[in-house]
């Protein structure tokens, strides 16, 4: 029996993918590579590049790989991007995940791991948000994920198919063997831009907004290795596996980072002085998501290996570092 992992080639799927595999198990990938990696994915994994709205695909890997459980990593994912063009958002995210189900459930595939989003909540009346907090999302991406939910929980109860949607706060990290990492083109995020700064590769870093209400007026967020995430899917699958219960989880570690604090975490790391100027608010960025991971810590017993900001952001600059000395080898050997 196989599991069938959609964006499989992108920053959490690959990771997963490569956790799943040390795990023993029998993985196969779908990817329309519009984000991901080819080469983030390991040789010896079967690897169909497509895309999710292709029925005809869908049913062939379901048929020929003995699929027993999918993993559904593939969507567009960016807050900022939902915002100005929504209705890609919702022809890839809703419309590509509801060809998907049709496939399980024509083909008796009952088990799904989804990623879905702390964009889901909003601007949280309270923090750290516990799962069955109101979810109000204040962008189209956090729309999309939560429209996803609730198509899953229809899906149960009308064929059985059992799901367990896990609500990532800030992924961040990169194999700590460095084997893979976050490679976003064009790159948003906190960490790797700051990264990126430090080995020369961009001047400056904009602060987006410092009138929050928060200590230092930055955003608050939760940052979570992505290998944790990893092994928390691989926990979700075995929830499903053995209880046959659907359920929603948080993903974070319970504790929050300024953008000023995560800046500053980089330039310790990575030794360098990194020049920040400060601009607008980004449209769409909630002042604090900080989550409650309790109940997956109780009900899938995940149990964060890598909750240290100060080692979350070693192993992306790792991989930062080791991608730019590598690049840089290849240009001087020409
Ligand atoms: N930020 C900056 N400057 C930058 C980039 C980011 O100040 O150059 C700020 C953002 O405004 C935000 C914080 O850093 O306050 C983190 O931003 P990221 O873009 O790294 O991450 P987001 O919090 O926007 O979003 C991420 C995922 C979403 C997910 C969300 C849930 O990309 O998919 O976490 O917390 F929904």
């Amino acid at each position: 029996m196989t599991i069938l992992v959609t964006g499989g080639a992108g920053y959490i799927g690959s990771h997963t993918v490569l956790y799943l595999k040390e795990k023993g198990e029998s993985v196969v990938v779908l990817d329309n590579l519009l984000t991901g990696h080819r080469q983030s994915v390991l040789n010896d994994v079967p690897f169909y590049m497509g895309s999710l709205h292709d029925e005809q695909l869908l049913s062939y890997i379901c048929q020929n790989h003995n699929i027993e459980a999918v993993i559904h990593f593939a969507a567009n994912s960016l807050v900022g991007e939902s915002v100005k063009d929504p209705l890609s958002y919702y022809e890839n995210n809703i419309a590509g995940t509801l060809s998907l189900l049709k496939v399980m459930n024509k083909n008796n595939v009952k088990r799904i791991v989804f990623s879905s989003t702390a964009a889901v909540y909003g601007e949280p009346k309270s923090v750290p948000i516990q799962e069955e907090d109101p979810a109000i999302p204040t962008n189209p991406y956090g729309e999309t994920k939560l429209a996803i939910e609730k198509m899953l929980h229809w899906a149960d109860k009308a064929h059985g198919i059992k799901s367990v949607a896990l609500r990532y706060f800030n992924a961040a990290g990169a194999d700590p063997e460095g084997r893979i990492g976050e490679e976003h083109l064009p790159e948003t995020h906190l960490i790797p831009i700051v990264l990126q700064a430090a080995l020369g590769q961009r001047e400056n870093i904009t602060v987006f907004g410092d009138d929050y209400p928060t200590p230092d007026g930055t955003c608050v967020r939760d940052y979570v290795h992505v290998m944790d995430l990893a092994d928390a899917h691989y926990c979700a699958l075995q929830k499903i596996r053995n209880t046959k219960e659907s359920g929603i989880y948080n993903l974070g570690n319970g504790k929050g980072f300024s953008v000023k604090e995560v800046i500053e975490v980089c330039r310790e790391v990575a030794q360098y002085d990194i020049k920040i100027e400060t601009a607008q608010r980004r449209t769409g960025d909630p002042a604090v998501l900080v989550a409650s991971s309790q109940k997956a810590r109780d009900e899938l017993k995940w149990h964060p290996r890598y909750p240290d900001l100060k080692t979350i952001v070693t192993d992306a600059w790792n991989w930062h570092k080791n991608k730019a000395e590598s690049f840089s080898v290849v240009q001087h050997s020409k």
